[in-house]
């Protein structure tokens, strides 16, 4: 997959990184745009606003369902001073691009590229592109790179938050996902005007359900978890189109996979019970191993999805069972090896980009029982069963 990352302080997100994106996309022939958070700047030092957090769950409020973009919260996880040479380290090891990272500068960084911290290292890792920000064109840039041929949009985030505090035109420069935020948690001095501010809903058809679940997902669990549900939906999305699967119903499942993770054990065992199969004893003890039944159940009933592929993913990506469809083990798949688990043997790293499914499933499945196994913790019925039938097949 061909790579590009976008890094800025997002503080807030516009419409314009957002077209900035889409244009490098649509025009140099990238699978996707990686937006990166600084956590603070070299340059930008003491700059007011949002704190990490906000700016992380605006850009995530930002981008729901589209599937060419992606946010990756390395240089906040590192905190400190973020250094772009840092930052290509990591996105190289964890996401192994296709080719070269492309790099998005704009135009205003170009003439200060060399003050960068190693800077001529930089030049000869990625594709630098430069993109034309409010002085188009404005610098010379004497190293090898691209030029994007994009609409400049004249905003900038230091204008909105001054606009924000304000009361002046900011709304519709601001995706809807992050102006809800901005104005719930009172960002840049928001005070509202009115009372009963309008509230954002999801649009009709199949980008409106997933972003009304992935809006769900947002606000009910851990930001690491959404980060983590959303990569898995991105590589279920990836893997679907890459087995001839419905990619969409791929990231739906993958979104909506840990859903319930975050409920306590009796409402957990409400749901789960839903379903109307038996709770064995394992399960009993350790309610937590039903959130995947329970999400199942609650997609079926409060957002109306009866497909059976994708309730079925949602249900068994804890423990599989025997007889799962290939959607149920890409999402299996796609919940243990995505980007953000940096914890990834590298033979399994190898795999994830060419084995065909039935393969990486069983790697997949190997590694999670020797894991459990090495842990000496239980081990579900269903991960029993589901490992003989793979084992027999493979041992045959
Ligand atoms: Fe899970
Ligand atoms: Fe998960």
């Amino acid at each position: 997959m061909k790579l590009a990352i976008l890094g800025g302080s997002f503080n807030p997100v516009h419409i314009g990184h957002l077209v900035l994106a889409d244009t490098v996309l649509s025009t140099l022939g990238y699978d996707r745009v990686i937006l990166i958070p600084t956590y603070q700047s070299p340059f930008k030092q003491g700059a007011i606003g949002g704190s990490p957090q906000d700016r992380l769950d605006m850009l995530a409020a930002s981008i729901p369902g589209d599937p060419r973009l992606t946010m990756d919260d390395c240089e906040i996880k590192r905190k400190g001073v973020s250094y772009t040479v840092d930052t290509i380290a990591d996105i190289m090891t964890r996401y192994r691009p296709e080719g070269k990272l492309g790099l998005v500068l704009g135009d205003d960084l170009a003439g200060s590229f060399l003050a960068w911290k190693r800077a001529s290292e930089i030049i000869d890792q990625v594709d630098i592109i430069i993109a034309q920000r409010i002085t188009a064109g404005a610098e010379r840039f004497p190293y090898p790179h691209k030029r994007l041929n994009n609409a400049i949009i004249e905003i900038s985030s230091a204008v909105l938050r001054e606009r924000i505090r304000n009361h002046g035109n900011w709304r519709y420069l601001v995706p809807a996902g992050a102006r809800t935020i901005i104005e719930e948690r009172k960002l840049y001095g928001y005070f509202p005007l009115e009372v009963g501010a309008p509230v954002i809903s999801a649009g009709p058809g199949v980008w409106g359900l997933i972003s009304g679940v992935e809006a769900a997902v947002r606000t009910t669990v851990s930001f690491s978890r959404f980060l983590h549900s959303r990569n898995t939906a991105l590589l279920s999305w990836d893997l679907c189109r890459r087995f001839g699967l419905d990619p969409q119903a791929g990231y739906l499942a993958g979104i909506a996979h840990d859903i319930c993770k975050s409920l306590g054990d009796a409402e957990m065992l409400n749901w789960a019970q839903m379903d109307g199969k038996d709770i064995d004893a394992i399960e009993r003890k350790k309610p937590s191993l039903l959130h995947g039944r329970a999400a199942a159940v609650v997609l079926e009933n409060r957002f109306n999805i009866h497909d059976e592929a994708i309730l079925e993913a949602v249900r068994l990506h804890t423990t599989g069972d025997r007889g799962m469809g290939p959607l149920a083990k890409v999402v299996y798949i796609a919940d243990k090896l995505e980007i953000s688990r940096d914890d990834l043997a590298p033979g399994i790293r190898e795999l994830r980009e060419t084995a065909d499914l039935d393969r990486l499933f069983a790697a997949v499945l190997e590694e999670t029982v020797g894991y459990l196994r090495s842990q000496a913790l239980d081990i579900s019925e269903g991960t029993l069963r589901l490992f003989e039938t793979v084992h027999k097949r493979n041992s045959r």
